[in-house]
């Protein structure tokens, strides 16, 4: 298989990086588009792939196409290479608003997935939510589930929950690092130095995600196991409960999913 990208900056760098190292794809079989050429010559140095300008370079090379520009430029984009469209080509587009009519409408009778991804791409722990178009068959699905699954876990979901998902796992690595920094700054408060703070507030929440992915424990439940009575997470859990959290987060994911809506009417 052969697979190219339009747009060579983070996450087509995290993407292609994870497609070779789990050999889903040879290096010589990636096609990376990128204007600028410092980057250009950064991405052939780190990976050995093949670097071109413009993404019409590479369209007679390839059988994926994931489109990893920025929303802002992808309408060109896709005009630039509607013309060089091939038979049963698929397209990926990772772009944050773009929906699969707006991508379809500028690559008629073609094959179109949309992914929501997130930068934890970058350690093959992306959460990779997508949806197909209607031309995609089994066979299509399969192949994209196959890539996906190279940078992390995949859902597919109806289209219309684009903007939910795009608030909780597209954005959510900035939401979950926010709160992790209130961890720290709290430990530092504590008496605790910077780097050690940083250092337990990061490993317990690698720690924590990794006991809840790795068992079926319900979260309310794994709370009340590390709760003792009387004790010290019991007596913190009570401020917790009573400053409620809960509203700030609850609007926090609103205002982001609001955004995707906004984002997706300005086209
Ligand atoms: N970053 C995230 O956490 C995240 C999460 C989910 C989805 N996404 C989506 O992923 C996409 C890429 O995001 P990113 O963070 O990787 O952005 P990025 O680092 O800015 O990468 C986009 C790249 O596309 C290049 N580019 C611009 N115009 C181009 C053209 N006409 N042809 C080919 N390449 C072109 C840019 O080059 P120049 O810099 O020279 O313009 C840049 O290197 C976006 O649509 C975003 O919505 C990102």
């Amino acid at each position: 298989m052969k697979v190219g990208f339009i747009g060579g900056g983070k996450m087509a760098e995290a993407i292609l990086s994870d497609l070779i190292r789990s050999d889903m794809v040879l290096k010589s079989d990636v096609y990376v588009a990128e204007p600028d050429s410092a980057r250009r010559d950064q991405i052939v140095e780190l990976y050995g792939v093949n670097l071109f300008e413009k993404g019409e370079e590479l369209m007679s090379s390839v059988d994926v196409v994931f489109l990893a520009v920025k929303p802002q430029v992808m309408d060109k984009v896709l005009k630039d290479i509607s013309g060089l469209v091939q038979m049963d080509q698929i397209f990926i587009s990772i772009a944050a608003g773009k929906t699969l009519a707006n991508i379809e409408a500028l690559l008629p009778a073609s094959k179109v997935a949309r992914v929501m991804p997130n930068l934890a791409a970058s350690v093959s722990e992306s959460m990779n939510v997508f949806c197909v178009g209607q031309d995609f068959t089994t066979t299509d699905k399969a192949l994209v589930e196959s890539l996906l699954k190279c940078f992390g876990k995949i859902l597919e979901l109806p289209e219309e929950k684009f903007d939910a998902v795009t608030a909780v796992s597209g954005s959510g690595p900035a939401f979950m690092a926010y709160l992790l920094q209130l961890v720290i700054d709290g430990a530092v408060a504590l008496g605790l130095s910077e780097n050690d703070a940083t250092l337990l507030a990061k490993q317990t929440m690698l720690g924590t995600a990794k006991v809840l992915n790795d068992s079926d424990i319900a979260i309310p439940d794994f709370i009340d196991s590390v709760c003792s009575k009387g004790g010290t997470t019991e007596a913190g859990m009570e401020i917790m409960r009573s400053e409620s959290l809960s509203k700030p987060i609850a609007r926090t994911l609103q205002t982001a999913a609001a955004r995707s809506v906004e984002l997706r009417g300005s086209e």
